[in-house]
């Protein structure tokens, strides 16, 4: 609804107050409504969208909420993936791999950009786990895109040159097994500053590996744990990094 995102931001000139459960209650239930809007039919939202309800003090803890549970880790943007699609495009990888791609958002609007990418996750099951214990119930949503395979299983079958992994799953460390694998070129890890993602082994510089962050597309990822206020604007936590392997 474009209107729950017009009254939102009318509150947001408005001094938070809290101590009024009804002004709470109104800029949660506004920003849940705003969010389901700008996601409505596999829609993607601008950065501009997003930032907004990000920086909104009205709307900031319902935008957590909403992240567990609709199970959202990045919140990808339509600028992220139009720079994302370019960057992958113009390193004319053959085989590109999403592992761990939970409802398969990432590769499936990657797709829609003219990128050639399979995208893979072990299933509902564990996708479902990934959230706080009240909306564990709470039914997950997998693309028709997704192949349901364990990374291991999708890395032996697909032989990627490339592979994407976005918020791999807290205390696990996948990188060990990609740099292990025969023929792969490069993974990029979306991940968080705030250690919510991977074990922070996986962020790591390793011998053998040179990372560099996505910086274009990072300026315009928002992830699950960004916040922000209107007079100092969007804290960013969410990273791009691209591991490419250095020839021996
Ligand atoms: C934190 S979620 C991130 C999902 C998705 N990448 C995103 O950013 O929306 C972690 C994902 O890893 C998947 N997963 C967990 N263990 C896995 C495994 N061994 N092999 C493949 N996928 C796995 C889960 O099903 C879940 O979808």
């Amino acid at each position: 609804m474009r209107e729950a995102a017009a009254k939102l931001r009318i509150l947001r000139r408005q001094p938070f107050n809290f101590l009024s459960r009804a002004q709470s209650g109104r800029g949660a239930d506004l920003a849940r409504r705003a969010l389901d809007h700008l996601h409505a039919g596999r829609a993607l939202p601008s950065f501009a969208d997003l930032e907004e309800i990000v920086t909104n003090p009205h709307a900031i803890v319902a935008f957590h909420d909403w992240c567990q549970r609709e199970r959202r880790f990045a919140i990808w943007t339509i600028e992220a993936l139009d720079r994302l699609a370019e960057y992958l495009r113009g390193r004319r990888f053959r085989r590109i791999l999403e592992i761990g791609s939970g409802r398969g958002d990432l590769a499936w609007h990657l797709a829609t950009r003219g990128v050639q990418i399979v995208a893979t996750d072990a299933g509902p099951e564990a996708l479902r786990g990934f959230t706080l214990p009240e909306y564990r119930a709470v039914p997950v949503e997998i693309w028709e895109n997704v192949s349901r395979l364990d990374y291991r299983a999708a890395l032996g079958a697909y032989h990627p040159d490339c592979v994407l992994c976005a918020w791999m799953p807290p205390h696990d460390d996948w990188t060990v097994d990609l740099r292990a694998q025969a023929g792969l070129e490069e993974f990029v890890l979306f991940w968080e500053l705030r250690g919510t993602t991977g074990g922070q082994s996986a962020f790591r510089s390793q011998v053998g590996w040179r990372a560099r962050d996505l910086v274009d597309v990072e300026e315009v990822l928002i992830g699950r744990t960004d916040e922000g206020i209107p007079s100092t604007g969007l804290i960013q936590y969410t990273r791009a990094t691209a591991f490419s392997r250095v020839e021996s």
